[in-house]
């Protein structure tokens, strides 16, 4: 390592038409003043040319050992890294990381690389789902290696299909996160199926109007993107959220909490853990009308009758059973009254839930929803209660993700990860 304080980014290049989208990875990377060397494969200069990578990064670029011999480059770069970003990486570049192969710097660079190495696969759908290239994902995932599953969307050509790399901004947040996280950064999720739900639902009253919550959808996409970068296979069921989708995860969109229940029921079924970080409305307007609502001649204002929606995470724990015992957590924003406090309120709330873990906010002085940072205490089912310090909801979210993890190795050995067996 130099004496810089600069983070030392290895950005990998091979040969895929998404090419184009790691000059903005690029540049998302030195503008955060990160020390940024790029490495192309021979096959990715058919796409982007080594004087882009050269003004992007500013620094002299090589696909070869052979080049700049008396540094040992090839030993080198890899060594010196603090992170190993190859965007994106096609099936043979993963085919030749799983295996060990070093026929040009980025392979030898894979090879000898000490910090966190992170992979963003792109390629054709089929090649993606062959077997040989699962193996190999898994292979890398076993030995460590981030690997961020690519997106849905438009591929080369006018197909569309499992295979896009995620976009330049999703694969930087995930990369940030991983360094946070230094050495405890981890695939120690890998092999579990979660799914998170985020965000407020919307209950239509006409065309133009709904009932809503203020739920920014923050913290559940926090946790999506926290499990993802731990290796899980994530499922986020958001409803009515504007944030990029985090890298790696997939998203059902949903609107309604009728469209959230049967869309989380759906996805759950063979989950390890259900986090029910979204806000569903408890009620509906009994009647959605075909029609705007009018202003009526006489000034009077319509009343509005409601009827209660389904209790998502009651449904979860009533469906629990032998064969599928998922770990299931919950969300509180709770305020004190005269009757009880904020712990006693969410103590009552969870046993009435049944579900393993309810996290707790205190709202009481506003806040939360739309914030960047949380406080919350996290209670279990068997009255365990972590009172986490204020920090910011990807802090939360880990916490959550540590103690769901906790549970699943309390009961290891009765289960196997992705088996979604006993987790309680
Ligand atoms: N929840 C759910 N389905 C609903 C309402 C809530 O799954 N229709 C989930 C939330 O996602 C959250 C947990 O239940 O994880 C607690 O939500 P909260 O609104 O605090 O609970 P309620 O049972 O609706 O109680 P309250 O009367 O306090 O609103």
């Amino acid at each position: 390592m130099s004496g810089s304080s600069a983070t030392r980014v290895v950005l990998g290049v091979s040969g895929g038409i998404a090419a184009y989208k790691a000059c903005e990875l690029v540049r998302r990377f030195t503008e955060s003043g990160d020390d940024v060397t790029v490495i192309p494969t021979e096959a990715a200069l058919r796409f982007v040319g080594t004087a882009t990578w050269e003004a992007l990064s500013g620094k002299p670029v090589s696909s070869s050992v052979f080049d700049d011999v008396a540094s040992v480059a090839h030993v080198a770069v890899g060594k010196q890294a603090d992170i190993v970003v190859v965007a994106p990486a096609t099936a043979n570049v993963v085919a030749k990381a799983a295996h060990g192969l070093a026929d040009d710097l980025l392979t030898a660079t894979l090879l000898t690389a000490r910090c966190p190495v992170v992979l963003a696969p792109a390629m054709h759908t089929e090649m993606w789902q062959h077997p040989a290239t699962q193996a190999n994902v898994e292979t890398l995932r076993s030995r460590g290696v981030f690997v961020i599953p690519p997106a849905h969307g438009r591929l080369t050509g006018a197909d569309t299909g499992l295979g896009r790399l995620p976009e330049p901004a999703e694969i930087f947040a995930y990369c940030r996160e991983v360094l946070r996280r230094g050495e405890t950064a981890a695939n120690d999720l890998a092999g579990r199926r979660v799914v998170v739900s985020a965000g407020g639902t919307r209950e239509p009253l006409d065309p133009v109007r709904f009932l809503g919550n203020s739920s920014s959808g923050k913290q559940g996409y926090a946790l999506a993107a926290t499990a993802a970068a731990r290796g899980a296979d994530v499922v986020l069921v958001a409803a009515n959220v504007s944030l990029p989708e985090p890298a790696g995860v997939k998203v059902v969109p949903v609107t309604s909490t009728d469209e959230l229940h049967a869309a989380v029921l759906d996805v759950a079924r063979d989950a390890d853990a259900v986090v029910m970080a979204a806000a569903p409305a408890d009620f509906k307007p009994a009647v959605r009308t075909d029609h705007k609502i009018k202003k009526r001649a006489d000034g009077t204002a319509p009343t509005i009758e409601l009827v209660e929606t389904p209790d998502v995470l009651a449904a979860l724990v009533r469906q629990r059973g032998d064969s599928w015992i998922p770990v299931l957590v919950g969300f509180a924003a709770e305020t004190g009254d005269v009757q009880a406090g904020v712990l006693a309120h969410a103590r009552a709330k969870l046993r009435r839930k049944r579900c393993d873990l309810l996290v707790v906010n205190d709202v009481s002085g506003g806040g939360v929803f739309g914030a960047d940072d949380n406080q919350a205490v996290i209670l279990s089912a068997e009255g365990g209660e972590t009172s986490l310090p204020r920090g910011s909801k990807t802090d939360l979210a880990h916490a959550v993700w540590d103690q769901v993890s906790t549970r699943w190795s309390t009961t290891e050995g009765e289960t196997t990860p992705g088996s979604a067996g006993a987790c309680r």
